[in-house]
């Protein structure tokens, strides 16, 4: 009899008729022991750069994609990109397998040849030396110049002064990246780009909900760029998200780009079929591109972390307050990165600079940290400048990139996320309290 019950079981469920349920029952069982049970590190006030924050929900949702069976690109992306699109708000969003690949997509769609008022091999793109590998490589992937310009010392964002004093007859475009989550001096960066008929494109890959004046990065350039990698303020896993806001302008041709090149997804298939009866409409490639896409479990957890999205941003931003507050009384030491009057900071993650007066190196305070379990990091890539790769990339330095090189060689961050504990703020600040007294004292 049991027997009989089991073969019937496993009929069905090869069939594919009761598996679900039962699936479904052990799935829950299995993440109701582990999910909230994730170990923190050894030592409860240890902290981490980042965390995982995928909880259930998310994946009692991969897992009904899976069992569904449509996997790639296909309604949990078009749909994940609607609710991206009313929560920043956007004119159109474009869910690709990165921020980098968003990054690369911008640049690939303004530079393809059929591009009206497209940029062409050798014009320049202005970015600031302190940012990311995949927000400069793109540029020179797609045959123009990166131009690197030093950053403000305060926010650690593109100077405006030194974007100006950069531009040549050759510059098309200004690439601002929003550094851990601060929103850079757009105001002045539109004035410049209008003053120059440039392009402005946002890489708000570290900044999801950043705003000023209320409105959120990435609503201000003419594409902009998120990553949702699982150290940031939400997750797909690996993931990210290219937005506009002029539908009509770039959607189609971002389309094409993302996926094989071809006419699939544009709003203007019915033109190209029309102008090609002879090619199969399925196969028919309008322009350059690459296989960008998610899958649709990158993009049903990326549906349930955006519900979640406010209430990330709004942790983040309260635990980064509270650090910068208790962190006033070193700040003669250590200069930290603030935001300008109106700007709103998304906290993505904390950046201490080790000023060049300050009786000790950055190499002491991260060992420091380090060895009190406070994990460390550059901040960001440094100065892209300075990075050993930089020798096989065409680019200009467009000024001395001092500020760059202060971050470059004394800056370090440590890591925010939404559920950091009280334990955890308290050891940070207790360990950066006793390692300032103990040279305070030497100083002395
Ligand atoms: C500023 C910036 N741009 C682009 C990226 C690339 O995003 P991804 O890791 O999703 O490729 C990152 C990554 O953290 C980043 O910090």
């Amino acid at each position: 009899m049991k027997a009989a019950s089991t073969m019937a079981r496993k009929d069905a469920a090869e069939r594919g008729t009761i598996g679900r349920p039962m699936l479904r029952r052990r799935l829950q069982r299995l993440l109701a022991s582990s999910v909230r049970a994730r170990p923190r590190p050894a030592a409860a006030q240890a902290l981490e750069l980042c965390r995982s924050t995928l909880g259930e929900e998310e994946l009692l949702a991969a897992f009904e994609v899976l069992l569904d069976g449509h996997l790639t690109m296909g309604p949990q992306t078009a749909t994940f990109e609607d609710e991206w699109s009313a929560w920043l708000p956007a004119g159109f969003s474009l869910m690709v397998n990165s921020g980098s690949s968003a990054n690369l997509l911008m640049l690939s769609t303004l530079t393809f040849p059929g591009q009206p008022n497209g940029l062409k091999p050798g014009d320049e793109v202005i970015l600031p030396a302190v940012g990311w590998s995949t927000s400069l490589f793109p540029i020179a992937q797609t045959g123009c110049v990166p131009v690197l310009v030093d950053v403000d010392l305060a926010t650690l964002n593109l100077s405006p002064e030194k974007v100006e004093e950069a531009i040549t007859d050759k510059t098309r475009a200004i690439l601002a990246i929003h550094l851990l989550g601060n929103p850079c001096d757009i105001p002045a960066l539109r004035a410049i780009a209008d003053r120059h008929g440039l392009y402005l494109l946002e890489d708000c890959c570290e900044a999801h909900g950043a705003s000023i004046g209320g409105r959120k990065v990435g609503t201000f350039g003419a594409l902009s760029s998120f990553s949702f990698y699982y150290s940031h303020h939400m997750t797909s896993i690996e993931g990210g998200m290219v937005c506009g806001q002029d539908r009509s302008g770039w959607r189609d041709a971002l389309v094409s780009q993302r996926a094989h090149g071809w006419i699939r997804g544009r709003s203007d298939q019915h033109q190209w079929t029309g102008q090609y009866p002879d090619i199969d409409p399925r196969w028919l490639f309008v322009s350059t591109g690459y296989n960008v896409r998610p899958t649709e479990l990158n993009a049903a957890i990326g549906r349930v972390q955006l519900t979640k999205l406010d209430h990330f941003v709004e942790q983040r931003m309260a635990i980064r307050r509270r650090l910068l507050e208790r962190l006033r009384p070193y700040e003669s030491w250590l200069a930290l990165q603030r935001e300008r009057p109106g700007h709103s900071h998304s906290a993505f993650g904390l950046s201490l600079i080790v000023r060049p007066d300050a009786p000790f190196s950055r190499r002491l305070l991260q060992a420091f940290l380090e060895s009190r379990g406070i994990e460390t990091r550059p901040i960001v890539g440094g100065n892209l400048a300075r990075q050993p790769v930089m020798r096989h990339v065409p680019h200009r330095v467009a000024d001395l990139l001092s500020n760059a090189d202060l971050v470059h060689h004394n800056g370090l961050m440590i890591g925010n996320h939404a559920d950091l504990t009280d334990a955890q703020e308290d050891h940070l600040i207790t360990c950066i309290a006793e390692f300032m007294e103990a040279h305070a004292l030497r100083a002395a």
